[in-house]
């Protein structure tokens, strides 16, 4: 099959979370099967790298009557058929996202993109597209281009990766950006809290829906963890499922060339103690006996950073030491700074997104901090237990999937890879936090849970496997809805 995949990130050219992992590494599992396209806006930082894009063409792009240019770039890596989507208006920026008119940037991207299929003229199979930013894709060819023979055995599956961004705009935009007409809102097909949303209109004219988790598919049917979503999915439940990620191969501490010192399972005891050593040394952090908690996050409200803020000075009062790197909300960022000013040797906060740092810390962390408020799926938790390092996670979403909690009252040796918390409050956090202080002090049981944490695997085959299936299942039924 083709499969066209349609997001606004990913590896190895563009990442700020784990929606780039996923993108890249399913791919690449596809490939074994199918032929494999990846289409990207072309952002400031792609065009700056020394990879050989070649030019394809332009094309003139309306948004209702403003004329943008969109230029037409290929490159092929690992196999991977990559496009790119450039203008210097709308992607020429510091930043992949976080402007305000981000709207009509990727109103912009997604217009394009329905002239980069017809000037490489494929017909494709399954256009999957990932988060609220194409989210208009499927309504713009299902609304307008039905009779075209590119698209005659077109199926949309869409995968939610983050509910909480949903593509929200005035109704105005639908016209104004969208060239669709406003009986598409009256119908309520696009319509959401008396705007448009390009996240629930991918929910509507898509064939098959997806989130990242069976735990989150399940969330997401709520009132509670629906983030407004629970009617339009329970209207197309039939077709709506929960596919957990896996993670990419590379995540392996053996083989991995951005840590300091590489170690196998069987001399993790040795190799972890001298990553440590080592990121102690480079940040002038004394006393490489304590125990390390580590945090490479986006810092939002999504990650339970505010549960960190409540515990981390007692925490470091305990005994631990703590390592948090990550960018985001400014408030968050200068809590952090101003807990590591007080604490300089016991507490690391580096500002910014920085992946061999963020290798380091996986190697080098006795336990990993993910006390988040909602998490669809969660890569971190999972490169975690391939890197000896026991996940401390809240009870939600794809965290509930992959971590098998420790039960000090009921202790389960053989099975539990990582400590969960339920109730989001700093008070359940802490209490969970003394349990892994405790857990420190027992190595024979801390190496239980790694080992136990080294025993799964999560690679892409078995996820990938699911969404081809998902595929398969569309391109036999010719006849599916809408
Ligand atoms: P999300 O996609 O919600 O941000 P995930 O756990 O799915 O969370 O994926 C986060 C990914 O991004 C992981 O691979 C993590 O290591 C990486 N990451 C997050 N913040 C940073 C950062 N500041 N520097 C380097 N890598 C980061
Ligand atoms: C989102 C989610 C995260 C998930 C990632 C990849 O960013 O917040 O939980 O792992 O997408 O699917």
């Amino acid at each position: 099959m083709n499969i066209l995949m349609v997001a606004s990130e990913s590896l190895p050219f563009v990442k700020t979370g784990g929606l780039a992992d996923v993108v890249f590494s399913l791919s690449k599992e596809l490939l074994h099967h199918h032929r494999v396209l990846i289409v990207l806006p072309m952002y400031e930082s792609i065009s700056k790298t020394n990879a050989s894009f070649s030019f394809l063409g332009s094309s003139d792009v309306y948004l209702s009557w403003r004329k943008q240019t969109a230029s037409f770039y290929y490159v092929e890596e690992s196999g991977i058929h990559y496009y790119f989507v450039a203008n210097d208006y709308y992607f020429k920026r510091d930043r992949a996202y976080g402007y305000t008119d981000d709207g009509e940037r990727f109103a912009f991207f997604t217009l394009a993109i329905r002239h980069l299929i017809k000037l490489i003229n494929m017909s494709l199979d399954i256009i999957h597209i990932h988060d609220w930013q194409a989210g208009m894709l499927p309504a713009l060819i299902q609304e307008q281009e039905r009779d075209h023979p590119l698209f005659e055995y077109t199926k949309f599956v869409f995968t939610i990766h983050n509910p909480a961004f949903q593509g929200w705009l005035d109704k105005a935009y639908l016209s104004d950006f969208y060239n669709l007409p406003n009986a598409l809102y009256d119908s309520g097909k696009v319509r959401f809290h008396d705007g448009i949303s390009t996240l629930k209109s991918a929910i509507v004219y898509s064939d098959k829906i997806t989130t990242v988790s069976p735990t989150h598919a399940k969330e997401l049917l709520t009132e509670e963890g629906g983030y407004g979503l629970h009617h339009v999915l329970r209207y197309v439940e039939d077709d709506f499922s929960g596919i957990l990620n896996g993670i990419d191969d590379a995540w392996s501490p053996d083989i991995d060339p951005l840590i300091h010192h590489t170690f196998k399972q069987a001399d993790h005891q040795e190799g972890k103690r001298k990553n440590k050593t080592f990121l102690f040394e480079q940040f002038k952090l004394t006393d490489r006996n304590r125990p390390l908690f580590g945090l490479v996050s986006r810092l939002t409200w999504q990650k339970g950073i505010d549960l960190v803020l409540a515990n981390i000075a007692w925490l470091i009062e305990q005994g631990a030491t703590v390592v948090i790197l990550g960018s985001g909300e400014a408030s968050l960022e200068h809590e952090l700074r101003h807990i590591a000013d007080r604490f300089p040797q016991h507490c690391l906060f580096y500002y910014g997104y920085a992946e061999s740092l963020a290798h380091q810390i996986y190697a080098s962390s006795d336990f990993f901090l993910m006390p988040s408020l909602f998490e669809p799926c969660g890569i971190s938790q999972m490169i975690s237990l391939r890197y000896g390092t026991i996940p401390i996670v809240r009870k939600t979403g794809g965290l509930v999937d992959t971590i098998i909690p420790w039960q000090p009252r009921n202790p389960n040796l053989d099975s539990a890879t990582g400590m969960m918390f339920e109730t989001y409050s700093s008070h359940a956090f802490q209490e969970v936090l003394k349990e892994a202080l405790a857990l420190y002090a027992q190595p024979k049981i801390k190496h239980a849970l790694i080992k136990n944490g080294f025993k799964q695997h999560h690679g892409w085959q078995v996820s990938a496997k699911h969404y081809d299936e998902l595929y398969r299942s569309l391109s036999m039924n010719k006849n599916a809805k809408i």
